[in-house]
């Protein structure tokens, strides 16, 4: 499912022309399509049809309440890494005991609320954290079930700030250390340890190394039970990518899951994903307005009314995104930087690049934004952060309205 699409050269996003929504809504803006999230949610929740398992969507790629819901109604668990996360999780109308908590940083009090709240199971980083749950847990009277976050040096061949599975990496527990942690953590009270989680990175184009990550996760659990650990559960993480160029190949979901299928068939686990950027990355497009055109010397600059404080990925990865006119015209095209009006030269969304000759006053989607747009943005230049509309069919909706100025200095004192 397409769900951005030229007809008669004007821009659509499901049934609604995206002009329309950017003339209600004004500029800049964040539009979803509501199919096309549920679309990819199922093809996880189906790929994995027959064998038990429990996709739990990654809240930091878009963790808006209405996105949530949707996806809690639609059967999704939820992957959190911070409090903030769970209370999204649990305002949406999200199942508590449908979360998982993974992250290295989770504080004393962040901790305790997951434990009173009951959350499915806690991904853990390091033994010190361990042990402060089995304190944490024990004072409450509760079993916390636990995964280890494991590190299986497998490299995820993807941008060095967003891959994670190496040992030089902060995150998990070496492969090779983490049956020791597990026996020793054995002997703790307050927790079960039921699982085997990793996660080895992000934006994965190629499923290789997950099915690497994978195999030798598999090899893992097969030594811990023989050690007498009852290994039940094997979190596989996130990470598969989705083509930011035009013409990239899309990772196909069904494809890999049904390799997943035969690798873990037989080892009688409760399989878990953590997908977040391949849920709903493809479904969003940030709408934005051509202010100015200038020219430095011979470089052309087209400057829009979006920045980097509404989708930092260009600016912090040099990440690359499609940058479409929402109406096609005959004014040919032109290779320059599209950036925004934030103070800082690496505000761009674009560079050297060849786009539409559109002019002030035109409209342009930046593509594939659904992911980690909105859930980075930033009040930076004391920007307000933009609205959120949800396209269902013929209709769409703000799902969060964008912000004001007062709620830029809201609990400030002076
Ligand atoms: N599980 C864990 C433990 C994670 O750390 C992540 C992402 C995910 C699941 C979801 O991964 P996904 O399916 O989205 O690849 N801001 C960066 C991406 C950072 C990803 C961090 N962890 C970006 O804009 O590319």
């Amino acid at each position: 499912f397409q769900p951005f699409e030229y007809r008669e050269g004007v821009l659509y996003c499901e049934g609604v022309e995206l002009s329309k929504i950017a003339d209600h809504a004004a500029t800049p803006c964040y539009v979803y399509s509501a199919r096309a999230i549920l679309d990819r949610f199922h093809s996880y929740d189906q790929g994995l049809f027959g064998i038990p398992h429990r996709v739990c969507y990654a809240v930091k790629a878009n963790s808006n309440l209405s996105l949530l819901n949707m996806l809690a109604q639609a059967g999704a668990g939820f992957d959190i890494v911070s409090g903030g996360e769970l209370h999204r999780v649990l305002k949406a109308g999200g199942d508590p005991g449908k979360v998982v908590f993974s992250g290295v940083g989770k504080t004393r009090e962040e901790i305790d609320s997951a434990l009173q709240l009951g959350i499915h199971s806690f991904n853990c980083e390091s033994e010190a954290e361990i042990a402060l749950i089995s304190s944490l847990a024990s004072r409450l009277g509760k079993t916390a079930s636990i995964a280890l976050r494991v590190n299986p040096d497998v490299d995820a061949a993807t941008h060095p700030y967003i891959s994670t599975g190496l040992k030089e990496h902060k995150f998990g527990i070496d492969i090779a250390e983490v049956e020791g942690v597990y026996q020793r953590a054995a002997a703790l009270p307050g927790i079960s340890l039921d699982g085997v989680s990793c996660h080895i990175g992000s934006q994965l184009l190629d499923p290789a190394p997950l099915l690497e990550a994978a195999t030798k996760m598999l090899a893992l659990v097969g030594r811990l039970r023989a050690k007498g650990i009852a290994i039940k559960e094997l979190d596989l993480g996130g990470g598969l990518g989705v083509p930011y160029h035009a013409g990239d190949p899309r990772p196909d979901v069904d494809t890999f899951l049904r390799k997943i299928r035969q690798l873990v068939d037989g080892h009688n686990l409760f399989l878990m994903f953590e997908p977040g950027r391949s849920v709903v990355a493809e479904a969003g497009a940030l709408v934005s307005r051509v202010l100015y055109r200038k020219k430095n010397g011979e470089k052309e600059f087209v400057i829009i009314d979006a920045s980097m404080t509404e989708l930092i990925r260009p600016a912090l990865y040099e990440a690359h995104h499609e940058i479409l006119p929402l109406r096609k015209s005959k004014f040919g095209t032109v290779v320059a930087n599209i950036v925004g009006p934030v103070c800082e030269s690496g505000d761009f969304l674009a560079e050297n690049r060849e786009v539409a000759n559109v002019l002030p006053g035109d409209l342009i989607a930046i593509m594939t934004a659904g992911a980690y747009g909105f859930a980075m943005a930033s009040n930076y230049n004391s920007r307000v952060r933009p609205c959120e509309i949800l396209v269902e069919g013929d209709t769409w909706r703000v799902i969060r309205q964008r912000e004001t100025l007062d709620d830029l200095i809201r609990g400030e004192e002076l």
